[in-house]
């Protein structure tokens, strides 16, 4: 006997992403593919269940991404927030909100949390030095700040790590700190924030997790919070100096905001008051089960930070259980935003329309749930052809067809059942029940598999009957082994439904078939005789080597673009800072070389006449090395036209025309795009 509580409801969270960026398959596969899967099971199973997904829209990356595109951080997630939420639609992630967490009632019910343990006299105020940028007179973010790694000699890493060798910074740490805004050295200078002195929880954390929970939480979760707790637990700061976010709501704190990793896991409870009034029973009756899924990088949010916050606050519950994810890998590399090495999702869907149970399967039975895992477009296909299309869907397909071929689509009747039927009725019976023990378990690549073994049992119970042999001498066998593939494909329509809801309906669509309850799933009765099918619907098909082709060229263009401006020789350094007045000055036209000839007696100059849209006038231009005169006539280039005419070898030059040169020395022109017309101002 188990003497974990009975819930009354489920409240299941998955990692609010961060808008700064689309979804990627590893984002999928860690989080969102098993949070559906366990949501649609609880939702068979009639349990009041509710599904909190949203957008993190605060935390420094977000407002460097807008300094580098020059918008604001609003723009920034609305844009990602859009693609975001439409891509999960599509995807089918069954979300019962997908909130922000810019949204007021976030703002409100952060600041409100914050409030309530401040007043309790729950932080600790610390005034600390921290780097400072005096010409953008501005408090620095740690990833504000770049500098040389002080274990690697990597020139650009961050305030809070290096990228290179992994390790953890501090932005003091760094040698030759830089800021990003402005260039310059920072300086150090007094700031307050207030600190949660997790310290102080250690005790409670280690009677919580490592006494509480060491049975029911999987190892990697249980083993990193392990790690965490014996190595010391330190106060952490939860206020930052920077204008985006959730403002700290105390007078001395003008500002400042709360820290990101503060106020996202309480937009797991705003998006709760966002979609119901009832929400306090979600978050706040010991018999609701808290379930939080993640990626393994969240894991120190959410099984200490976040849990501490809550005991804290004091009037919430805390999670039941963390089941995170170790991260899915892409054709042998990290997934990485930044090099943009990912399958996105919203390219997903543009480039496989209709596929999406395709893409759940494969992230499902390759789930990274125990060690890191590996997303090859190769294995993609395999999973796709060898086992979607040769084995569930080709077992439905062919029990339909046979039954519109012998039966004239409408269910035959069960006759005298032999040894293997009977057989085969009570193995049918145990899978519902092993898939929701897994699914129990948060072992979802194991519920898949199982679901498969049931496609499996029926291709075998077709194949060992032979019904297509049968037929002409026995009708009537025959009806009884097709009404029990039927039942099979019922069956099946019921346990897929949490995994591959897209097809789980196109066989119920078929079978004419309602959805059913989970506890349906052991009738074994769901089809009568005499009921008529619909014409099989196609519910996978072959993916041909040219689409996955298509796909793997794709990444050899990432990586080529990312490896190609390391193997080059290194440009030059940049310049002196110049004023725009200084830029401006000059007149630059679009313009096309009418004449070319060489200089007489040089071997370096060629005189051009040039139609600059104003004029047509002569350049001489120390190009000849490069370019033969025969072959520029006609080329488009850019002229700068108000530089002060000079005597070349006796012959005026009144301009100059613009040159790009590469490392190596070799010479192009600055070529305008066909469409400009001659004299158009190039600035
Ligand atoms: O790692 C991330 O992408 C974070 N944005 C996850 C936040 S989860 C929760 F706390 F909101
Ligand atoms: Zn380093």
């Amino acid at each position: 006997m188990s003497d974990k509580p009975v819930y009354k409801r489920y409240t299941v969270t998955s990692a609010l992403p961060y808008a700064n960026g689309p979804i990627h398959i590893g984002h999928l596969a860690g989080v969102y593919v098993p949070a559906d899967i366990y949501v649609r099971f609880l939702r068979m199973n009639d349990e009041d269940v509710i599904f909190i997904g949203g957008s993190d829209e605060h935390g420094v990356p977000i407002t460097i991404k807008a300094m580098q595109q020059g918008v604001t951080p609003q723009d920034i997630v609305d844009k990602y927030h859009g693609i975001i939420k439409k891509s999960f639609e599509e995807f089918g992630i069954s979300f019962d909100i997908y909130s922000r967490t810019s949204n007021p009632v976030h703002h409100e019910t952060a600041s409100a949390f914050f409030l309530k343990m401040y007043e309790a006299g729950q932080f600790i105020e610390k005034v600390s030095e921290q780097y400072y940028d005096e010409a953008t007179r501005q408090f620095l973010a740690d990833r504000y700040i770049t500098g040389t790694c002080p274990h690697c000699g990597y020139d650009k890493a961050y305030g809070d790590q290096c990228e290179k060798c992994g390790t953890s910074l501090n932005a003091t740490d760094l040698i030759e700190p830089k800021s990003v805004l402005s260039g310059n050295k920072p300086v150090l200078r007094e700031t307050r924030h207030w600190f949660l002195p997790l310290d102080q929880y250690e005790p409670w954390l280690r009677e919580w997790i490592l006494e509480g929970h060491k049975d029911d939480w999987k190892t990697n979760v249980y083993g990193q919070c392990k790690s965490w707790i014996d190595q010391g637990l330190q106060p952490r700061a939860v206020t930052r100096d920077l204008d985006w976010g959730v403002k700290v709501p105390i007078d001395r704190a003008n500002g400042k905001v709360l820290y990101v990793w503060f106020d996202a896991p309480i937009g797991y409870i705003s998006a709760t008051r966002e979609l119901t009034p009832d929400w306090e029973k979600y978050w706040k009756d010991p018999e609701t089960k808290l379930v939080h899924f993640i990626g393994k990088d969240n894991i120190v949010f959410h099984c200490i930070i976040f849990p501490a916050m809550l005991k804290a606050e004091g009037t919430y519950i805390l999670p039941e259980n963390v089941p995170a994810n170790e991260f899915m890998n892409l054709e042998g590399d990290k997934i990485s935003t930044s090099r943009n090495w990912a399958v996105w999702l919203h390219e997903y869907l543009a480039d496989f329309p209709g596929k999406q149970d395709v893409l759940r399967y494969v992230l499902t039975s390759a789930a990274p749930e125990t060690k890191d895992n590996d997303f090859t477009w190769k294995d993609f296909q395999t999973r796709n052809n060898s086992e979607l299309v040769a084995i569930l869907g080709n077992f439905v397909n062919r029990t339909i067809v046979l039954t519109h071929k012998y039966f004239e689509g409408k269910v035959p009747f069960q006759s005298d059942l032999n040894d293997g039927d009977i057989a085969t009725l009570s193995e049918m019976k145990l899978f519902p029940g092993r898939i929701a023990q897994s699914i129990h378990a948060y072992r979802f690549r194991e519920a898949l598999a199982e679901m498969m073994n049931l496609a499996r049992l029926g291709n075998k119970y077709l194949t060992d009957n032979e019904p297509w042999k049968v037929f002409n001498h026995d009708p009537v066998r025959v009806g009884t082994v097709l009404n029990i593939a039927l039942q099979i494909c019922a069956e099946l329509s019921i346990v897929a439904e949490p995994f591959l809801p897209f097809s789980a309906a196109k066989i119920r669509n078929t079978l004419n078939l309602q959805p059913f309850k989970w506890k349906d799933a052991a009738l074994l009765n769901w089809l009568s005789a005499g009921q008529t099918l619909n014409a099989p619907e196609l519910l996978f098909e072959k993916i041909e080597d040219a689409a996955i082709e298509a796909q793997v060229q794709k990444l050899l263009f990432t990586k080529l673009a990312n490896e190609a401006p390391l193997a080059k020789t290194p440009v030059k350094p940049a310049k002196e800072p110049i004023q725009f007045e200084d830029f401006a000055k000059m007149d630059i036209r679009a313009g096309t070389i009418l004449e070319a000839e060489k200089v007489a007696k040089t071997d370096k100059l060629l005189k051009l006449k040039i139609d600059t849209g104003l004029d047509q006038r002569t350049v001489v231009s120390g190009i000849a090395k490069y370019f033969k005169p025969e072959e520029i006539i006609g080329k488009r280039v850019s002229i700068l036209i108000n530089l002060t005419p000079r005597k070349l070898k006796g012959i005026d030059s009144q301009g100059m025309i613009l040159i790009a040169e590469n490392p190596d020395g070799t010479l192009f022109f600055v070529t305008p795009d066909e469409d400009v017309v001659n004299g158009a101002d190039v600035k």
